[in-house]
């Protein structure tokens, strides 16, 4: 789960990361008495879950209250690469001397954290790897050694930091890594860190990536879920206990069993070369037992998702028969017409192993016209992928 910037920060407040002042506001009248009450010139701040905020115009500074109303009022409600902006954060006008670049990352590959580290920060950290990679430092960080002041002084060092700041430098290194690690997130990123006029180190940016398999071990944290627009549907998924899971593509795909979801996956990648690139727009594995229930909780997400063109469902009976998921399918397109849901997008239904014959039955016999049947899973994920693309 990706964090705001200002819950990012609220995490970096409880483990003394050092923060400009700042206060939410969700209406201009609001960012008024926030640029108010923390004074002199503030940075408005859209709330967003993607970077480059700043260059799509969603970062402002306001020189007094009535400014920064006006610029809250012309932030909210903005899109920013396809995130409508519901919050700002009003914050405190740094005197910026440098920027620099800082992240802990789960570097899954080699089975450790990896610190990154630069003097040049405040742009994008792959631009800078790209043209300079010698100005981006990276330094394993063992999960269960971590950070000790040593390293952190080392990599300041190796970063090119100007000498005076190593020190508070090493500190916010030290616990931006305990953030890291005691709030389970995979992701820790500042940029920019910056040097004030004044030689102070802050956090201006906060990006944070929280393991969700670890959530329950920090319920305290539950707030974070609760958010209005793009983690609803994997809210909405958990609360259920369906295991969904957003991608970029077109083809929305239902499966029972982890292998066979992940090789649907496959398959419809492949399938949708054929037909312009079409893609797998998300994935649900609706575990062993379909029910009904559990089907029109499944289709209800996957149709919610608005990418989502065709829906691809891949069942092989086993302990549930094929017959009980079709009886399912049909049962949960009635609930959810019943309901007053869109129920027109094409289905393409696979049904293998226990009982396929009696489910394939139910199927054709019940006649909704959104759904289709293959006999194989190549078969349905072409069909799949060639409505999507229509
Ligand atoms: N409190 C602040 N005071 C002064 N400048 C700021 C402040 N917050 C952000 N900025 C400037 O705006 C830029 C973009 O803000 P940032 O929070 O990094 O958003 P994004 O990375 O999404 O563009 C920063 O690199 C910094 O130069
Ligand atoms: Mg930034």
């Amino acid at each position: 789960m990706d964090l705001y910037e200002y819950e990012a920060k609220q995490l970096f407040g409880d483990h003394d990361v050092p923060l400009a002042e700042r206060q939410l506001a969700t209406t201009p009248e609001q960012a008024a008495l926030s640029a108010a009450r923390l004074g002199g010139r503030v940075v408005v701040k859209a709330q967003v879950k993607t970077g480059g905020r700043g260059k799509a115009g969603g970062v402002q500074v306001a020189d007094d209250p009535d400014d920064a109303r006006a610029e809250a009022d012309r932030i909210l409600g903005m899109d920013i690469k396809g995130h409508t902006v519901h919050r700002v954060l009003i914050e405190e006008a740094s005197d910026i001397a440098e920027e620099y670049y800082v992240s802990f990352l789960l570097d899954r590959a080699n089975r450790t954290f990896l610190s990154i580290c630069s003097a040049e920060g405040g742009v994008e950290i792959e631009e800078v790897a790209e043209k300079r990679p010698e100005a981006v430092v990276r330094t394993p960080v063992d999960a269960l050694n971590g950070l000790d002041r040593e390293t952190a002084l080392a990599i300041c060092e190796k970063a090119g930091l100007p000498q005076q700041v190593h020190p508070p430098t090493a500190t916010v290194l030290q616990r931006l890594w305990e953030v890291a690690r005691e709030e389970d997130a995979t992701l820790v990123e500042v940029n920019p860190l910056v040097r004030t006029a004044d030689n102070r180190i802050l956090a201006l940016d906060g990006k944070v990536t929280l393991d969700d398999n670890a959530l329950d071990r920090h319920p305290e944290r539950t707030p974070f879920h609760d958010d209005g627009d793009s983690a609803s549907l994997e809210a909405r998924a958990k609360e259920k206990g369906l295991n969904y899971v957003k991608l970029d593509g077109q083809v929305g795909i239902i499966g029972n069993g982890a292998g066979l979801v992940m090789s649907t996956l496959d398959v419809v990648s492949y399938a949708g070369e054929a037909h312009g690139g079409v893609q797998p727009a998300n994935f649900l594995d609706i575990g062993g037992g379909a029910s009904a229930d559990v089907m029109a909780d499944g289709l209800e997400i996957i149709l919610g998702d608005g990418d989502v063109k065709s829906v691809f469902v891949n069942v092989f009976g086993g302990i549930t028969a094929c017959d009980a998921v079709a009886e399912g399918i049909v049962q949960a397109l009635e609930m959810l017409a019943a309901r007053g849901d869109d129920v027109s997008k094409p289905l393409v239904v696979r049904l293998d192993g226990n009982s396929a014959e009696r489910g394939r039955r139910i199927l054709t016999e019940a006649g909704h016209p959104a759904v289709r049947q293959a006999p194989t899973m190549d078969g349905a994920a072409a069909q799949a992928a060639e409505l999507a693309a229509k």
